[in-house]
């Protein structure tokens, strides 16, 4: 039966742990044998984390053009896009903000300072990071988490500055390269 077929391919997927894999089911209606009958079934690609950041944008309309100031004063500008993470963004164009907890909020890696009037357009923290910029060296009234800055156009110009330090780097001077 295809409900069979879909239950197992579902768990193979499962054991074999494709996470960029999402089954998607739909229409679903009754069967005598397992009381399921799936009429369609689409198998749809998901991104994993920073995949999405590594795509050129496709038109103008999506592009929004940041500024990233290095830990040492260096302007770097990105053409960023709509949707894009700044955390992710920053690994695309190798610029070091570690990220080491991969924007799952346990961390303060991705810490940065938002510059001018971008601040007050972003929308507000939660608790959770608001409690996690409190355990960030150097911070200062405009400090954020990179990874929860996702980009509208209205950041268009927005400028992030890198702290001095941030406190998950390995003490030999090792970074861990972005993934
Ligand atoms: S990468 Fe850990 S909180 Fe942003």
């Amino acid at each position: 039966m295809i409900c069979c077929l879909v239950n197992k391919a579902s768990n193979i997927i499962k054991i074999i742990g494709i996470s960029s894999l999402k089954f998607r089911t739909q229409n679903v209606t009754a069967c005598a044998q397992h009381n399921l009958v799936i009429r369609n079934v689409h198998t749809t690609q998901s991104l994993s984390h920073g995949e999405y950041e590594w795509k050129d944008p496709e038109s103008e309309d999506e592009v929004v053009n940041i500024t990233y100031i290095d830990k040492d004063g260096n302007r770097i500008p990105v053409k960023g896009k709509v949707g894009d993470n700044v955390l992710y963004l920053a690994h695309r164009y190798g610029i070091e903000m570690e990220g080491a907890c991969e924007a799952s909020l346990a961390c303060t890696t991705c810490h940065v300072y938002v510059l001018g009037d971008f601040l007050e357009k972003l929308p507000a923290p939660e608790e959770k990071e608001d409690d996690l910029l409190d355990l960030a060296p150097f911070l200062k009234e405009n400090s954020r988490l990179g990874c929860q800055i996702i980009l509208k156009k209205e950041y268009e110009g927005m400028e992030l500055q890198l702290p001095q330090a941030t406190r998950n780097f390995y003490v030999d001077g090792h970074k861990p390269a972005p993934h």
